[in-house]
């Protein structure tokens, strides 16, 4: 018995929506293959681009507490053998390891017969999200199995989905990669101001409106216009200053973080010139990293043909 899923990779925030707002894209993306096992242990093989950077521990795995959890949930001792084609590339800002959890999630809801919600889905592949930052979040979890842009309440795990037009392009231009999403979360303060709670808030409603009407003027502005995790985080990553003025100088309408970095991304609504970004990236002393042109995507984590993955 197996299932086979492709997972989309996805921003989470988009500037002042910490934890709240997340947005899939249509590449990269992961194909997982989940097959159940009478008998243990369990077994995780990464491969393709950027497996090797993953442990073949299964219980380093983000994938392992999204398994022990169906076991509780169906009170069965199966085991999986699960194989990961990763795409996306880890600890890069663009929900790697949430895609993944999302992926078998899915998979074992399919196998089991569980008949999770979406929402309990959600709560389940969340907790693959402390084994990647030491404390669940559930924005990019949600994106990349709903597709769209999700707005999440992370206290009460209520989420909506809205459709992206399509004029939108995204641009991830990945430099380096960060220590840890665990540790990107630990340099954000625990308690903010008022003013800069009402900054964010605002820019979030703001956002969302924008993106859908078209107002890039608003969009620009919001998602540039984070108070509270930005200003922190971009100090971590030197090349911050130097991508975003490359985007905005490209063409971008807005350029911000991706997640906790250190990807940033930019904003377009005509199709961006690579060549251009890459001449711009260079000038601006950007040497070695790796870019990406996207289009959101509205439809979210689905079954494929498992030919490719064995
Ligand atoms: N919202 C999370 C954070 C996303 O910013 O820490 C991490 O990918």
């Amino acid at each position: 018995m197996q299932v086979c899923v492709r997972s989309y990779a996805s921003i989470a925030n988009l500037g002042p929506g910490f934890d709240v707002l997340a947005l899939a894209l249509s590449n990269p993306y992961d194909d997982v293959l989940v097959r159940l096992l009478p008998s243990g242990p369990d077994r995780v093989r990464f491969i393709g681009e950027y497996g090797r950077y993953l442990p073949s521990n299964f219980t380093e795995t983000t994938i392992y507490p999204v398994v022990e959890e169906f076991r509780k949930l169906t009170g069965q001792s199966f085991y999986v053998d699960v194989v990961v084609k990763k795409g996306i590339k880890p600890a890069s800002g663009l929900g790697s390891s949430g895609a993944d959890a999302v992926a078998v999630a899915y998979a074992l809801n399919k196998l089991l017969n569980t008949g999770l919600t979406e929402t309990e889905l959600i709560r389940v592949a969340a907790l693959g999200e402390v084994v990647a930052a030491g404390s669940p979040h559930m924005d990019n979890v949600a994106a990349s199995l709903l597709g769209g842009l999700v707005i999440i309440n992370p206290v009460t795990g209520d989420v909506v989905r809205i459709e992206v037009p399509g004029n939108y392009w995204f641009v991830i231009v990945t430099v380096g990669s960060k220590a840890s999403t665990g540790e990107m979360r630990r340099v954000i303060p625990r308690s903010v101001d008022l003013d800069s709670l009402r900054n964010n808030m605002s820019y979030v409603s703001m956002l969302v409106y924008s993106l859908i009407t078209g107002d890039v003027g608003t969009l620009r502005k919001a998602i540039m216009g984070d108070a509270i995790i930005e200003p922190i985080r971009s100090k971590f990553y030197p090349h911050y200053n130097a991508v975003k003025e490359a985007l905005l100088k490209a063409g971008a309408v807005a350029a911000a973080l991706s997640g906790a970095g250190p990807s940033l991304f930019g904003v377009f609504t005509e199709e961006p010139r690579e060549e251009l970004l890459r001449k711009l990236l260079h000038e601006y002393g950007i040497r070695d990293y790796v870019l990406i042109i996207s289009k959101p995507r509205n439809a979210g984590v689905h079954e494929i043909p498992c030919d490719a993955l064995g």
